[in-house]
């Protein structure tokens, strides 16, 4: 970490350090969204419009911020949510995110478009809780293939990412002049196309099948030999077809406002998708989590736990793992402190009516 680290006392503090430190490409791609960016502003807006209604004189003199997802013990109800190409922003990438969640006792899910190997994630965190997120390509022998990487390297789950048929129009990607630069490399997917050297965005998601209709999820899922989450569902109908088709788990998600412009903010649709699955599964939630008193607004409206994507690209940036374990020891104190303010000893004991 720099010696003035000290001043980085929220995750906002450690995206305007990043934006410092980060090539003008890199963080336009990091920090974008699609078209107008209306998806983009409103994840962050929406959790600051939902008020807590906190409850007095309940003992809250040991807080727990410890829950399981999956069944997985985890330290507090904040995961990693995949992000690509972790490379750009620390030469350790993927690998040191994995040793500072490991560290902080919760879990990472490896993007398909990571720049480290689920092997190098593996062994660079052995006992970090870890899910794979893939993209079903056109040829399912290449997405089989990275089903194989994820099992043979104890990835938990597989997260299937259903809202990116096609990538977003990301204009500051295209302002910045962005591609992946000299170097960095998606080594599972050039593993599975069996070839070497570097893959750009746009040749992967050549590869990524959007035919692919609930039958062909339903299909994937029953032959997987790991549980299968559901990650971009953003309705109640798709939330109970998830259900129908043998997902394990939902992450309501717009991607981080990086796909359809326009979508609304995950905290606003969050509810219906829990109302709709009833209980049949766990759901979860990413987009614009930034604070411990958006953790827990994400408990209240009935997710699992919440994802966070970009504070970690910021982490890493700043101080690699060990930025990414500051981003994280940061968010665990907010959400002990906004747990224990709001009268709840444990994120068990958060309730629909501790907000309005
Ligand atoms: C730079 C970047 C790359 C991403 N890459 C992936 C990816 O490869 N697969 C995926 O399912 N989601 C990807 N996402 C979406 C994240 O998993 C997550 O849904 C989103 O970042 C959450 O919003 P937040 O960044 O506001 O926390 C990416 C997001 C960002 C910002």
């Amino acid at each position: 970490m720099p010696e003035d680290a000290a001043d980085l006392v929220s995750l906002n503090d450690f995206e305007e350090r990043a934006h410092g430190l980060l090539d003008p490409g890199p963080f336009a791609y990091y920090s974008g969204g699609a078209g107008d960016e209306q998806t983009l502003r409103a994840s962050r807006e929406a959790w600051s419009r939902i008020t807590l209604r906190p409850r007095m004189l309940v003992d809250v003199g040991d807080v727990q911020t410890a829950t399981t997802v999956l069944g997985t013990e985890v330290s507090m109800p904040v995961l990693l949510a995949p992000t690509a190409l972790q490379r750009m922003a620390h030469p350790d990438g993927e690998t040191a995110t994995a040793r500072a969640a490991a560290a902080a006792g919760t879990l990472m899910t490896l993007s398909t478009l990571a720049s480290s190997s689920p092997a190098e994630v593996a062994s660079a965190a052995p006992g970090g809780p870890r899910w794979y997120q893939l993209y079903i390509t056109r040829d399912r022998a290449i997405s089989q293939a990275l089903v194989d990487q994820a099992v043979e390297n104890g990835f938990k789950a597989v997260v299937v990412t259903v809202d990116a048929p096609f990538p977003g129009r990301r204009e500051r990607d295209l302002r910045a002049g962005f591609s992946v630069p000299q170097g960095i490399d998606a080594p599972a997917i050039t593993a599975a196309l069996g070839r070497t050297g570097g893959v750009t965005v746009e040749e992967f998601f050549s590869i990524v099948d959007p035919t692919l209709t609930w039958s062909d999820l339903e299909r994937f899922a029953a032959e997987c030999p790991l549980p299968v989450l559901v990650k971009g569902v953003m309705t109640g109908e798709d939330g109970a077809l998830a259900v129908e088709h043998g997902a394990a788990g939902i992450v309501v998600s717009s991607h981080g406002g990086r796909q359809l412009d326009g979508v609304a903010a995950t905290a606003d649709v969050l509810e219906e998708v829990v109302q709709a699955v009833a209980g049949r599964l766990e759901v979860y939630v990413d987009g614009g989590v930034r604070r411990g008193v958006d953790v827990v607004r994400a408990l209240a409206l009935g997710a699992r736990a919440v994802l966070i994507g970009r504070p970690v690209l910021w982490g890493l940036a700043v101080g690699g793992e060990q930025g990414v374990a500051s981003v994280l020891e940061l968010l665990r104190l907010e959400t002990a402190n906004a747990l224990a303010l709001l009268g709840c000893a444990s994120p068990q004991d958060v309730r629909r009516a501790h907000v309005d």
